[in-house]
Formats: C-alpha cells, sequence, structure tokens
C-alpha cells in the first residue's frame, strides 16, 4: 500500500462516520509502534509530527524514517504536520514530502488567517499536498506552541467564511477540547461540529483527544470530526513504559529489549483508540 493522501483518508472517513486517529509520534520507534497498531485492526491511519519533533530529528531524517516504515505497511498511512505557526517549517516539510499540515494562524486575526491560509493551500497543492485550517486556537501549550487561555470563538458564519475563502480540506474547531491531561471534565459544544457541517460537508478534526470518554469520541464522530488527534495519551504511554521497564529491570544493560517494551505499550494504546474510533476493518 502506497502512502496517501490525507484527503484519501479523511473523505472516506468523513462519509463512512468513523474517525481516524492521527497519533503525535516522537520517534522511528513511535512511528513503528502506530503503524503496526493500525495494521493488526486493519485501520487507516494518520501519522503526525509536531514542529518540535521536526526541529529536533530534522525534516529529512524523519521524513525518510516514516517512508521506510510506512511504504511497506499493508495499510492506507500518511505524514501531517500538526500546529504550525511558522510558513518556514510548513514549506520545508512539503517540500520534504509530508502530506498535509496544519497551518496554525490562530494567534492573527481572522483577516491575516485568511490571506496566509490561502497561501499555503496554494503552495500545499503544488506539491500534490492538503491543508488543516483553524481560527480558534486550542486551549493547552503542546510541544511549546498554544496558549492556556481559553480561545476565542468566533460565529459559525465566520469560520463558514473562513472554509469558503480558503478551501482548506478539514478544519479544527474550538469545541471546548484541550491539549494535555484534563484536570476536570471538559464541557464539549459538539453541536458546534453539527452546525458547521450542516453548512459546510467537510471533516472537521477533533484536538486534544487524550482523556475524551468513548461516547465522547463516538458522538463526535458522528457528528462529523473525521480526525481525531492523540498526543498525550503515546507520550504518557512511552514514558510509563519506559520507567515501568527500568523499575523492573535496574541492572540489564540491554537497549533493544527496553525498546520492545515501549513498542508493545505505544501499540496497544493504539490499538484501543483505534478500536473506540470506529476505524478498525475500514483499511483498503
Ligand atoms: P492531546 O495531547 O490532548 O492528545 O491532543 C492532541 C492534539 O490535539 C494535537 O494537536
Amino acid at each position: 500500500m502506497p502512502i496517501v493522501s490525507l484527503k484519501d483518508i479523511l473523505d472516506h472517513a468523513f462519509a463512512e462516520r468513523y474517525g481516524v486517529a492521527a497519533f503525535n509520534v516522537v520517534n522511528d520507534l513511535t512511528i513503528d509502534a502506530v503503524i503496526a497498531a493500525a495494521e493488526e485492526v486493519r485501520s487507516p491511519l494518520i501519522v503526525q509530527t509536531s514542529v518540535k519533533t521536526v526541529n529536533s530529528m530534522g525534516a529529512d531524517v524523519l521524513y525518510q524514517l516514516f517512508r521506510a516504515i510506512a511504504e511497506p505497511a499493508r495499510v492506507p498511512v500518511t505524514l501531517h504536520l500538526d500546529h504550525c505557526p511558522d510558513r518556514e517549517v510548513v514549506t520545508r516539510c512539503l517540500q520534504t514530502g509530508w502530506n498535509s499540515v496544519l497551518f496554525d494562524g490562530s494567534a492573527l486575526t481572522v483577516e491575516e488567517n485568511t490571506r496566509q491560509t490561502i497561501e499555503v493551500v496554494a503552495e500545499a497543492r503544488r506539491h500534490g499536498a492538503h491543508v488543516e485550517g483553524e481560527i480558534e486556537g486550542v486551549r493547552g501549550v503542546e510541544d511549546g506552541i498554544g496558549s492556556d487561555d481559553a480561545p476565542q470563538v468566533y460565529p459559525i458564519e465566520e469560520a463558514v467564511a473562513f472554509l469558503e475563502a480558503t478551501e482548506v480540506d478539514c478544519f479544527a474547531p474550538a469545541i471546548g477540547t484541550a491539549h494535555g491531561v484534563y484536570a476536570t471534565a471538559p464541557i464539549l459544544n459538539p453541536e458546534r461540529v453539527t452546525q458547521l457541517v450542516a453548512r459546510k460537508a467537510l471533516p472537521m478534526v477533533l484536538h486534544g483527544g487524550t482523556g475524551l470518554s468513548a461516547t465522547a469520541f463516538q458522538d463526535l464522530i458522528a457528528r462529523g470530526c473525521a480526525k481525531v488527534n492523540i498526543s498525550t495519551a503515546l507520550k504518557v504511554t512511552f514514558l510509563d513504559a519506559t520507567r515501568e521497564f527500568l523499575a523492573d529491570n535496574p541492572t540489564k544493560q540491554d537497549p533493544p529489549s527496553l525498546f520492545r517494551h515501549q513498542r508493545a505499550a505505544v501499540k496497544a494504546m493504539a490499538e484501543e483508540y483505534l478500536n473506540v474510533f470506529g476505524s478498525a476493518g475500514k483499511a483498503w
């Protein structure tokens, strides 16, 4: 199965109302683990990278690792750049081979965000790539991007005008979710997804997936959230598995056995989400 586009994956999921997990990977081991999970349950998959991961590994190395692992996979896989306010990083990733990008202009005025998103969409199209748009930030700082303040929420009309003007391929609306671990249960606004989809039939993106209940996921997916972002859960799983292994094996000097333990934990976590999101068995 060749690497496919984000649009292929999301259009299919949106039409059939299942969600596709977008896991924020941190290295080759986690790329391998989430792809192995997708193969295990026959699910399409979005491998997602933060700007921090791109900058720490280098776009070229990260892309080559993704490609080497994803190309032989027997399920559809795509590579997406998460929240990126930096146009230079957007350009670097598109030139390197990323299939899609989230240009995060949420700190800009909607007018300026619209202007720049139109440019990013044109740039992406030249590479055969796709774009996620957003006008409202997602609460919570993740990998150095974002804010702990509640985002400004714009009227539906303004969001629809942004979608019409920019022709982005999917959209991340503010619906009460946040990045990181929820201190208290979030107050969600699922109706906003329904209202947006009624006005513009476009796959919506659910940010801040870690910590939501299966019921909340399934309700939001049924309303049109076709891409579901999971970052914190992967990091917690990876680090908990590391701590557990080191505590159980304080004198062992064998890194590969640690790697096997980390991979198994991340793979199991990913499989659980793929089953909850209804994408298991949907690979083509
Ligand atoms: P979590 O860290 O809450 O899983 O959110 C992930 C996300 O939305 C990445 O953009």
